[in-house]
């Protein structure tokens, strides 16, 4: 006998070459390394070449997801791209990612700034699981640099660019594995409040003032929200497949601030040392932080077969998310 499960089998990841620390910023705006360390524990982030697009970024990420699940471009059926930076306003990026990758996948962008991610996976899983087809490439990229006001220090310190890819693959699995177990992804969860629109935002849109404008944000609000709703939807997820904390190997959040891993890890009751954090180097990517955390997690040979894994964003919107999964493979 044998069940379909949804198994991750690949992931990558791709930073831009400018590796910037406090102490750069600090030379052309008006903040020190210790404010940025003490109150978000950035250190360093990555930005992007003036003639670098976010499809460049995510197609690097992309060609690394690939070949780590041991697959060719046209063996891929569907390409999400999560972003907030497209290089056009349209079409997609991931038009422009399939196209560098030369397959014919079906293509579109989701948007759902940070908590992109658990959006274009959740998505990809339900196509998976309908029939459109049997591997999906989920990709976060951002270029977040082209949308910061350097006059705003409480944001221009907190972003930078990357981008991160995985691979999710609709397989027969054996019962052999999975009679008394689960394999694979376990549960996601999604959400959305519009009343919370304007707490996290850019000044501009196309239909608003034809200019992308620049991130606007509450820090104090966002904060509140990131841990009460982060740590809700984590233990909602881990509830839906009968799963607790406990069980819980690596949590891989989107790393927006060291103070909101900390609130939720210690909210949820989760031990610090299963948190991956990478904010001190990558600073917040938006939708690329939690394939980057996970790429860098792999690449540290933490992450091993069987571990059950959380992953969760939280974003403008407001949206956010949680995602379990075990992992079926080696990847
Ligand atoms: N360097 C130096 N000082 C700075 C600064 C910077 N980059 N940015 C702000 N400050 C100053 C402020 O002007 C303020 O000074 P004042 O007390 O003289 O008025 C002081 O630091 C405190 O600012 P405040 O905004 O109260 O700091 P905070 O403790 O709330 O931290 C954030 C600010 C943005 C780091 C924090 O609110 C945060 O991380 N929020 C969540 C943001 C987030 O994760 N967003 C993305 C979600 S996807």
């Amino acid at each position: 006998m044998s069940k379909d499960k949804i198994l991750l089998t690949g992931v990558g990841s791709y930073l831009p070459k400018n590796k910037t620390s406090n102490h750069d910023l600090a030379k052309y705006i008006d903040t020190s390394d210790e404010w940025i360390t003490k109150r978000t524990g950035i250190k360093f982030r990555h930005f992007v070449a003036n003639n670098e697009y976010t499809s460049d970024l995510g197609t690097n990420a992309a060609k690394l997801a690939i070949l780590n699940a041991g697959l060719k471009p046209i063996d891929i059926d569907i390409i999400i791209v999560a972003t907030t930076t497209p290089d056009n306003t349209f079409p997609s990026t991931a038009s422009k990612i399939q196209k560098n990758l030369g397959c014919s996948a079906i293509s579109f962008d989701v948007q759902a700034v940070c908590a992109g991610f658990i959006y274009g996976m959740t998505v990809g899983i339900s196509m998976l699981k309908d029939g459109h087809g049997k591997k999906c490439l989920v990709i976060g990229a951002d270029s977040m640099s082209k949308i910061l006001d350097w006059n705003d220090r409480s944001t221009a310190v907190l972003f930078g660019d990357g981008a991160g890819a995985i691979i999710l693959e609709k397989e027969k699995v054996k019962t052999k594995f999975c009679e008394n177990d689960d394999w694979g992804i376990l549960a996601s969860k999604i959400y959305t409040n519009g009343n919370f629109y304007d707490i996290l935002n850019t000044d501009g849109g196309v239909s608003k003032s034809k200019s992308i404008g620049f991130l606007r944000m509450n820090g104090k609000e966002v904060f509140r929200h990131a841990v009460e709703k982060l740590s809700s939807s984590l233990l909602i997820c881990l509830e839906e497949c009968n799963k607790d904390i406990s069980q819980v190997d690596w949590l891989i959040p989107h790393q927006a601030n060291q103070r909101i891993l900390d609130a939720v890890s210690n909210k949820v009751k989760l031990n610090p040392n299963k948190v991956i954090s990478t904010i001190a180097d990558h600073g917040n990517t938006s939708a690329a932080s939690i394939p980057l955390a996970l790429d860098v997690a792999t690449k540290r040979g933490k992450v091993k077969n069987g571990n059950v894994l959380a992953l969760q964003a939280i974003g403008g919107g407001l949206s956010w998310g949680s995602l379990i999964l075990k992992v079926g493979k080696p990847i």
